[in-house]
């Protein structure tokens, strides 16, 4: 038997609101256990992006269906993280524009929208096989609950509304979280919510190596750092 066959291959998914941490803690355990790090808001805000500027509306569904079938999606890695090339193109720093912002949960609520990334979404964990990384952490909404139920870890982060602005602010970005969180929360396809079995860190008073240690304390059950 190869040692390769004898080494775990692990999924990691953490889910929670807009800056609730997920994408700092995301980055640091792909760091410590070398695995692919998968965001997928930003497939999500890729698409949003794309979708603008074909001046297609969120409202008008027809149109949506139509624009989401000229799209061919590819994988760059780029170090440890995956990024998404739509025909070609990997999207830059407009996917956090403000108008981006906006429009996302808007897109994101619709069925025909979160079914063109489903298979693609699935399909990260045979880009991490293939390029050698020993699993996937990945981030979003609906990974613990819809795109990974059975990974091997699943958490799910939460913070005080007043700190997550304070967090986006300090980044330097202006977002419509609560706005965002309420549309993420309520729409019916694939809502943000705790799926059974997660586990549930309050990161408000947490420091990011905190979170990040107890997230790492579980996943070295399984899984020596790199
Ligand atoms: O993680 P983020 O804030 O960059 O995500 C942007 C939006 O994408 C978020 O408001 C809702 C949507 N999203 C989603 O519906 N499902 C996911 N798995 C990830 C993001």
């Amino acid at each position: 038997m190869s040692s390769q066959a004898l080494e775990p291959f692990v999924i990691v998914a953490i889910d929670g609101g807009a800056a609730s941490g997920k994408s700092s803690s995301a980055r640091a355990l792909s760091e410590r256990f070398n695995l692919l790090h998968v965001d997928t808001g930003s497939y999500y805000r890729a698409l949003t992006s794309e979708l603008l500027a074909q001046g297609v509306d969120a409202g008008d569904i027809p149109a949506v269906t139509s624009a989401l079938g000229g799209l061919r999606l590819g994988t760059r890695v780029d170090g440890r993280s995956a990024r998404m090339e739509i025909n070609g193109r990997i999207a830059g720093e407009e996917i956090r524009s403000r108008e981006v912002n906006e429009a996302v949960s808007h897109f994101a609520a619709l069925p025909v929208v979160r079914q063109a990334l489903l298979a693609y979404q699935r399909g990260q964990a045979d880009v991490a096989r293939a390029r050698s990384f020993r699993g996937l952490v990945m981030e979003g909404r609906d990974i613990g609950s819809v795109i990974f139920p059975n990974a091997d870890f699943r958490f799910f982060l939460e913070a005080d509304p007043a700190e997550r602005v304070r967090r986006r602010a300090r980044e330097g970005q202006e977002d419509s979280i609560a706005e965002r969180d309420r549309l993420d929360s309520s729409r019916r396809a694939s809502p943000l919510s705790c799926p059974a079995g997660a586990v549930a860190i309050d990161t408000t008073r947490l420091t990011l190596p905190e979170v990040v240690e107890t997230m790492s304390r579980a996943i070295a059950s399984r899984l020596s750092p790199a």
